[in-house]
């Protein structure tokens, strides 16, 4: 260090600040905060803090301590709003709380809160909870437009509709991505809530294909479906537009076992009670779970191209499942990069496939040409960026006619 350095002294850097009616009532808290950070934070009130958090210069806070007692308990809304801000901040919020309803500590867990110590501070804790805020990363930086602001209501129903490539980059991506945005916009008036989850969990594309950022708060869930209800479900989605709510894959490559059956199927029901659609984009390879998605399903759309590669899986598949009597009768077969009407000998080509496999191939997606992967590349929706395109038009035109389908449904088992 330099002497001019050593002689004027940088203002120490604020790192936290402590938040409460009044931080005399908590004189440990003063004692602790100083023991564990030296001089390095600062103390506001209720009132204050609100403001000072709207400041550019909050965001290079750590971490705020809330302290609250029962006399706090009578309005939440100031301290949930507090929270917000700092949240919007990326600035960690511990909570310390003494005599406070589980009700009211949960809803400020709930609303944001990383930590929670209760007061009188045992010792220690504090110091704990500051490390535990300072090692982890700060909660995934999402823009406010991609949160997702739709609230849990569990009082869906939810069609569950798997996409299943029978090999790679047959275009199973594709067709969940665009069916999914085109069901949340088939009914202007009454707009469906679409989920689409990507269980693609290795090497899960939509995040790219609709620019969404990975997020850690997705592993979190994964890891522990047990403790999941609605609203953590629903704060891991990432909305695309507002219309369309995404499960992405998790930031880094998880082994596919992480998963089990149970867990697939808890994530599967809180999508159905939450959205009226629940596309989701599966892995080309089989699982151990791969069977709940099958049961899950309603209607199991498998891709597949006009080659041996896709013909030979094809046939393994129905095997296996026919073998173990699970039901294969939900596949619907819908043949990518498909011959146009024109081409006699493709058509013939088309049929001999269906034939040969023994199945009826009831999809035919045209080839959109490079324009598709551009699109997908720019990381929006057909319907946004390439409305003309054949391939869209068809798969606007399978959208329209599943929901025509469930709305039908709907109101025959209404009524
Ligand atoms: N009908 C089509 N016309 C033109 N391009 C297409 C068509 N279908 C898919 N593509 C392009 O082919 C590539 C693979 O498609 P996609 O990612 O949807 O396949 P996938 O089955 O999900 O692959 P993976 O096995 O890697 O998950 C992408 O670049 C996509 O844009
Ligand atoms: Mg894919």
């Amino acid at each position: 260090m330099s002497t001019s350095a050593a002689l004027q002294p940088e203002p120490q850097p604020i790192i936290a600040c402590t938040i409460s009616r009044d931080v005399q009532i908590f004189d440990l808290l003063i004692e602790d905060m100083e023991s564990a950070l030296g001089e390095n934070w600062g103390d506001l009130s209720f009132n204050d803090a609100l403001a000072f958090l709207e400041q550019p210069e909050a965001s290079e806070l750590q971490f705020v301590a809330i302290a609250l007692d029962s006399e706090d308990e009578d309005d939440l809304s100031l301290i949930v709003d507090i929270i917000a801000a700092a949240k919007a901040k990326s600035v960690k919020v511990i909570l310390i709380a003494e005599d406070l309803t589980p009700a009211s500590l949960h809803q400020l867990l709930r609303e944001g809160g990383d930590e929670f110590v209760p007061y009188p501070l045992p010792e220690g804790e504090l110091r704990e909870a500051i490390q535990r805020v300072q090692n982890t990363p700060t909660h995934d930086p999402v823009a406010p437009e991609m949160r997702n602001t739709l609230s849990a209501t569990e009082d869906r129903s939810g069609v569950v509709i798997p996409v299943h490539g029978m090999a790679g980059g047959t275009g199973a991506t594709t067709l969940a991505v665009n069916l999914a945005w085109e069901l949340a916009n088939v009914d202007p008036e009454l707009a469906p809530r679409v989920c689409l989850l990507d269980l693609d969990l290795q090497f899960g594309t939509v995040a790219t294909y609709l620019d969404l950022p990975r997020r850690e708060a997705v592993l979190e869930l994964l890891t522990d479906t047990e403790a999941m209800d609605s609203e953590a479900f629903m704060q891991a989605l990432l909305s695309y537009e507002q219309k369309l709510h995404v499960l992405t894959s998790p930031t880094d490559m998880i082994p596919l076992d992480l998963l089990g059956p149970a867990d697939i199927e808890r994530l599967i029901e809180m999508a159905r009670i939450n959205f009226d659609y629940v596309v989701i984009d599966l892995p080309a390879t089989m699982v151990e779970w791969s069977e709940t998605v099958l049961s899950a399903a309603h209607v199991y759309f498998a891709t597949l191209e006009l080659d041996m590669r896709s013909a030979q899986n094809t046939l393994r598949l129905k095997r296996a499942l026919q073998s173990e009597e699970l039901p294969f009768e939900k596949l619907r077969f819908a043949l990518n990069r498909a011959p146009g009407f024109t081409d006699l000998n493709g058509k013939s080509r088309v049929k001999r496939l269906a034939e040969s496999l023994g199945i009826s191939i009831e999809l035919l997606l045209p080839d959109g040409g490079k324009p598709v992967s551009q699109n997908a590349d720019h990381g929006v929706p057909m319907a946004e960026g390439i409305p003309k395109n054949a391939l869209r038009k068809e798969i606007a035109k399978l959208a329209k006619s599943v929901h025509d389908v469930n709305v039908a449904e709907t109101a025959k088992a209404g009524g």
